[in-house]
């Protein structure tokens, strides 16, 4: 049933975006620049939390939209109702719903569903993660050097030593490709595909990375922070590789190079 509810809520969220996507809606800014938040998000949500609370009325959910519905319930839902907004406004098609069951602390069901290029990412904690039905593999790929990366960068923060500007011209004056897409649970699920070998970002919130985590570590991934302790979605910084590459990209985020 809570698998059910999962994806019937990602289902609902990614009707949503469909809707509205490339057509006329209204759009705000939150804090910092170009941080947009569109009806379709909104919109997004309700139809996801109308899907969770019919069938869980008293689970605990923290969305991005909407904030904390306290309870005392051991299970939480973490939603995205839409994430890579800004690419969504601008009717790029690298968007998703990304939703991540916690129970007792820790992340044991998650989905990044992008309705636009049909892919949609499932984890099950112990049992592996797939793309559309099918098992997916973090890459083989052993060195930094020949590496293919993705990044993100938040809407402030951007100046600090080892900050997000300083570690990426450090990564691309290396000559390593370093992508970035926009959206940040995108970004862990190609990780998990074995398209990119490793992601990292400075600043990202519990509902970017909570299903992208669980779905990267059970891809055979290793999520950490910058000092390379396993990943918390509730402490900003985040480095998520096929594991091989992970001590190195840890010292280029670092500057221990
Ligand atoms: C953003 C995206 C982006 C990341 C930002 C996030 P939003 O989420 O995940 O890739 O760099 O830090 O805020 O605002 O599109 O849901
Ligand atoms: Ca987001
Ligand atoms: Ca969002």
């Amino acid at each position: 049933m809570l698998k059910s509810t999962l994806i019937r809520a990602s289902e609902a969220g990614a009707r949503i975006m469909q809707h509205y996507f490339q057509g006329e809606f209204k759009i705000s800014n939150k804090e910092g620049i170009n941080n947009l938040v569109t009806e379709a998000d909104y919109a997004s949500e309700k139809a996801i939390f109308e899907v969770i609370k019919n069938d869980y009325p008293d689970h605990f959910i923290l969305s991005e939209e909407a904030g904390e519905i306290v309870t005392n319930s051991n299970y939480k839902w973490i939603i995205d109702p839409i994430d890579g907004t800004v690419n969504f406004a601008h009717g790029i098609p690298i968007c998703c719903v990304s939703i991540a069951l916690e129970q007792d602390g820790e992340m044991i069901m998650g989905v990044v569903y992008n309705p636009f290029i049909n892919e949609f990412y499932f984890a099950q904690k112990g049992y592996g993660a797939s793309l559309n039905d099918k098992k997916i593999r973090v890459s083989g790929e052993t060195s930094v050097g020949s590496a293919c990366l993705v990044t993100g960068f938040p809407y402030t923060y951007l100046d600090q030593p080892n900050g997000p500007l300083e570690v990426f011209s450090r990564l691309i004056r290396n000559g390593v490709p370093v992508r970035r897409l926009g959206s940040a649970a995108m970004d862990l699920c190609w990780v998990a595909a074995g398209r990119f070998d490793g992601f990292y970002e400075h600043k990202l919130q519990a509902w970017d990375s909570a299903a992208g985590f669980l779905i990267v570590e059970e891809a055979g991934g290793r999520v950490s922070d910058f000092t390379g302790k396993r990943y918390s979605p509730y402490q900003p910084h985040i480095v998520a590789t096929n594991g091989k590459i992970h001590d190195e990209l840890l010292n280029c985020v670092n500057g221990n190079v």
